[in-house]
């Protein structure tokens, strides 16, 4: 008995040894980019999320390339080896690559929640889903659908902003957006079905970033129930609406289930219901709260900065106009084209508080990049803040200025609030519909400012301010400049 149990407790020991050792020693790996990867196991990941949440996520990079000097560091974050790239030259290397050299990839817990979506291919899968999915995401297809997110936004500011002398602009805005995203992907209304949808919503979204780990009680647990009870209700729904179609009582271009159930792709494949469900549930996750941060983080900073939203609201007060001597009613695709302040005041946003602040991709080869070897199967990732909060790119960074937007723009690759390349954002054009259109239905009906201006921002995982950016409302009393 004795013997096994001190056999057992070498084992342990040889166990602890093996976990604590550095896989991927620089000694054995000389051309490794410089860096460390911490800690045992969880290597650099409890310094990371700790920054992340304090609204210092810039300190981790910063600190390692000032450490290390160059545009490349190695550390270990969320489960893998990584190597970040840090700067223009890098962002262009690996959008370029795709295919070649690296694959886009997430956190093993976001794979395996949505794994018959997009985001779970590579290569010509991708590329065939991503087409099916654009049929519905193109601008073309987007303009039939601007009078309904028009009609869906104003009655939403009628019936929650007008009137009211205080709001929190945070859960507005989501319900307002995620009222948008069932209507136009699911054709589904307000009531229980909608609500029993969000409630699941917010369970997948609660561990969709953490270890997935499935034992009673953790939050990956959560998301995968809700998951699943996702799509409980979303197979419901594809089957009324087969029959709905087949009877004629729906139309195939009414959202973007019908589009998912009427189109093919370029070799004539179509989606399996259970890639419908996954995908449909991607485009809910991805496309909600990076809208509804934009908007939120949009009303903060224009309230902060009076001389942006004057001529904001110079701009949208025009079409306002415009609109009521055409009488066309309803906003129209050629109306988002004359919105170009309010656009770039959104870009601007989009700059200082990217909803995402970078992704990763994944070497399916050995990899070279000045000099150093990047070994296959490493993560490497792109940091948003290397660009978009340099002086180098921005002059004044710090400072709200949708100026900077004028002309030009931007130099390459140093504003990607969308990422790039292939796997670059499929849902661009749909968040500035949607995003341009509620600022237009914002602006026209009240004025607003904070309740507290000191009110910070965090960021977990998304830009967002603390207390949900409690405003003050005020009914159009002034008189616009023209
Ligand atoms: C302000 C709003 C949004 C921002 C800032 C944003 C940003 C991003 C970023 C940075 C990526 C990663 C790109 C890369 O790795 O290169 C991404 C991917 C993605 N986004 Fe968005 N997004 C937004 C809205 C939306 C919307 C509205 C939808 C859908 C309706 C959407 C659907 C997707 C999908 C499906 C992917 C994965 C693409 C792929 O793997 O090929 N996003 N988004």
């Amino acid at each position: 008995m004795d013997i096994i149990a001190v056999a057992i407790a070498i084992g342990f020991v040889l166990f602890l040894l093996f976990l604590l050792r550095d896989p991927f020693s620089t000694s054995s790996n000389p051309n490794l980019p410089p860096g460390s990867f911490g800690w045992p196991l969880v290597g650099e990941t409890l310094q990371f999320l700790a920054l992340l949440r304090a609204n210092r996520g810039q300190e981790f990079y910063e600190q390692r390339i000032k450490l290390y000097g160059g545009d490349i560091f190695k550390t270990h974050i969320l489960g893998s080896p990584t190597a970040v790239f840090y700067s223009p030259q890098g962002n262009r290397f690996l959008f370029s690559n795709e295919n070649t050299l690296v694959h886009s990839t997430w956190p093993s817990s976001v794979i395996n929640l949505f794994r018959n979506s997009l985001i779970s291919k590579v290569g010509d899968e991708a590329k065939d889903v991503r087409k099916l999915l654009l049929n519905f995401l193109k601008p073309e297809a987007l303009q039939t659908f601007m009078g309904r997110v028009d009609s869906i936004i104003s009655d939403h500011v009628k019936r929650f902003w007008h009137g009211e002398t205080q709001i929190e602009a945070l859960s507005l805005s989501k319900r307002c957006l995620y009222a948008v995203a069932c209507s136009l992907f699911l054709t589904m209304d307000e009531g229980p079905q909608q609500s029993d949808l969000y409630g699941h919503f917010i369970d997948l979204l609660s561990g969709m970033f953490q270890i997935p780990l499935d034992l009673p009680g953790t939050l990956y647990r959560k998301s995968r129930i809700g998951s699943n009870h996702i799509r409980g209700i979303l197979q419901t729904v594809i089957e009324k609406r087969r029959e709905d179609l087949e009877s004629g009582s729906a139309s195939p271009h009414q959202d973007l289930l019908s589009f998912l159930l009427c189109n093919v792709d370029g070799r004539g494949n179509g989606m399996s219901d259970d890639e419908i469900k996954d995908n449909i549930m991607l485009l809910l996750m991805a496309g909600h709260d990076t809208s509804v941060t934009t908007v939120t983080m949009l009303l903060r900073n224009l309230a902060l900065n009076r001389d942006c939203y004057q001529r904001v609201l110079q701009e949208q007060m025009e079409i306002k106009r415009e609109k009521e001597a055409s009488q066309v009613g309803l906003l129209q695709w050629d109306d988002l084209m004359k919105m170009k302040y309010t656009w770039r005041a959104v870009q601007e946003t989009l700059r200082l508080y990217p909803p995402v602040g970078g992704s990763w991709r994944k070497a399916i080869v050995d990899i070279s990049y000045d000099g150093y070897t990047i070994p296959k199967g490493w993560k490497l990732s792109w940091v948003m803040r290397s660009t978009h909060r340099n002086a180098e790119y921005f002059e004044d960074p710090e400072k709200f200025d949708p100026s900077r937007f004028d002309g030009n723009g931007p130099a390459p690759y140093t504003f990607l609030p969308f990422g790039g390349g292939p796997r670059m954002c499929p849902g661009n054009e749909f968040a500035r519909m949607v995003i341009l259109i509620f600022i237009h239905n914002i602006v026209k009906t009240v004025e607003w400012d904070l309740v507290n201006v000191n009110e910070k921002v965090t960021i977990n995982p998304m830009p967002i301010p603390v207390d949900g950016l409690p405003i003050n409302l005020h009914h159009h009393v002034h008189t616009v400049d023209n």
